[in-house]
């Protein structure tokens, strides 16, 4: 028989650590599954939203995670009614499904000058804050994107619980929350 290729999906420990661990390559490693999350959000008018974003930070011990976006964009409006988001990961070569619960600050302005010093001029691009993200334009290209700071804003995530689905020649799926110390409980697939 072969060896399990996915020895860590056996304990809550080293499934809990495994998931972690792959959320932080996302960070550093562009080509890395959870280096694009998606992002869901509940809309003032309670509608199920979701796009695509880029995982800027992962913070193990504090339980956080961090993504940058545009302070106009629709998301921060869901977000300043319903400071509530989940982020879901399908890494493949892991065959771990990553799902996040937790609850968003929305920083900006002097609090993000030391993040906004280190964002890449080619990403700068997406915060220009000419044209409000969403807003109609008479032509596709009817935009500037001259960066401007005002607009940059920083999405903390505090994790309440992550869900991780690991699929092997058994299933596993557990739960770990905030409250419980990431202790961890297995849960039926
Ligand atoms: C690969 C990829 C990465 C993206 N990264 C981000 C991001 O880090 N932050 C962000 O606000 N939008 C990002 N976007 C754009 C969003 O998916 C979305 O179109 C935009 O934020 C507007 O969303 P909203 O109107 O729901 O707020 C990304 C899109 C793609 C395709």
């Amino acid at each position: 028989m072969s060896p399990d290729p996915h020895p860590w999906a056996q304990e809550l420990g080293t499934l809990y650590d495994h998931a972690w661990h792959r959320l932080v390559r996302g960070v550093h490693d562009r080509h890395a599954p959870a280096r694009h999350p998606t992002l869901a959000t509940v809309s003032p008018d309670g509608l199920p939203k979701v796009r695509t974003v880029v995982l800027r930070a992962a913070d193990k011990p504090q339980g956080r995670l961090e993504i940058h976006t545009n302070l106009h964009s629709s998301k921060i409006a869901d977000l300043m009614a319903k400071p509530l988001a989940a982020l879901h990961v399908w890494d493949h070569g892991s065959r771990l499904q990553i799902r996040v619960e937790a609850e968003v600050e929305i920083a900006s302005g002097a609090a993000v000058a030391d993040t906004w010093a280190w964002v890449p001029n080619r990403s700068r691009t997406a915060y220009g804050s000419s044209h409000t993200p969403g807003h109609p334009i008479p032509s596709a290209l009817a935009y500037d994107n001259d960066p401007d700071q005002s607009v940059f804003a920083v999405l903390h995530l505090n994790i309440r619980a992550l869900d991780l689905l690991h699929l092997g020649a058994y299933h596993r799926r557990a739960q770990f929350t905030r409250e419980s110390g990431w202790a961890g409980l297995w849960l039926v697939p």
